[in-house]
């Protein structure tokens, strides 16, 4: 019936059958990533518009490229004992170029790592330590429910992609999964117990490399290097 089409699922007042009362209203997200979520409707959730755009009710969430961001030695070390194994300002202010005004998602020893949030992005840890709540950042207990949170936030902020900002363990699961990589390679080949998931050349595509300008704070020789999947990859 046409009458019984209308908001509210359909549900159509009469004098015998009052609307029902409102229940505590959740909101419901399917995600590209084959995730659903609901979450009780909170203080700014969904986003206000002044926070970004606002989200519907079973809105679908846009399929958002994931983007892999990390800095690669030449034997494919990315840290070492829990953090990184050079000094290399060009490349801190490239990825703050890069990542600015999106979702990042890191696993929970890079997070420690940082050691604090990073202004102007929002920070998703993934761990599964249930216990582990650190100020500020958004925690997530599984990789599908960290993607499933980075493209809800990145639909509130109006990003275009999401962040993946390490470690070893993040990239090696994301990278499959991606369809940018953002690399500064960097010329030394030091000791280190974290890798780089190998860039297989039949998958990926380098777009772009630039050579860098090192700096009185950059301790190596460095290239900005841009891959996007190979269409036939
Ligand atoms: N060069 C670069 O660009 C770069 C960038 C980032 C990081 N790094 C370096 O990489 C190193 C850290 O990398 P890492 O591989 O050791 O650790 P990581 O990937 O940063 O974090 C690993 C942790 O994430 C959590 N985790 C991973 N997969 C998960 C999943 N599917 N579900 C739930 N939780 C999951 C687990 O936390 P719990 O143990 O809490 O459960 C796991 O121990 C550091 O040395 C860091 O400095 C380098």
């Amino acid at each position: 019936m046409a009458g019984d089409q209308g908001e509210g699922r359909g549900v159509r007042e009469t004098s015998s059958h009052p609307a029902p009362k409102p229940v505590a209203r959740r909101a419901f997200f399917r995600t590209p990533y084959g995730a659903t979520f609901s979450r009780k409707r909170e203080k700014g959730f969904p986003p206000s518009p002044a926070r970004g755009r606002r989200l519907g009710w079973g809105q679908v969430l846009p399929r958002l490229p994931l983007l892999l961001v990390a800095a690669v030695a030449r034997n494919g070390v990315i840290g070492s004992a829990g953090g990184l194994a050079w000094r290399l300002a060009s490349d801190l202010k490239r990825f703050k170029a890069l990542t600015m005004g999106k979702p990042l998602v890191m696993g929970r020893k890079t997070y420690q790592s940082i050691g604090r949030l990073l202004p102007g992005r929002e920070t998703i840890v993934v761990t599964r330590d249930r216990s582990f709540s650190p100020e500020g950042a958004l925690v997530a207990h599984s990789l599908e429910a960290a993607l499933a949170l980075a493209a809800e936030r990145a639909a509130a902020m109006g990003a275009d992609a999401i962040v993946i900002a390490g470690g070893g363990q993040l990239y090696a699961q994301t990278i499959g999964r991606a369809s940018r990589l953002a690399i500064t390679e960097v010329a030394l080949e030091p000791a280190g117990d974290t890798r780089f998931p190998p860039i297989d050349p039949e998958v990926w595509r380098e777009v772009k490399r630039e050579r860098g300008v090192r700096g009185p704070r950059d301790e190596a020789d460095f290239a900005f290097v841009e891959y996007t999947k190979s269409t036939h990859g």
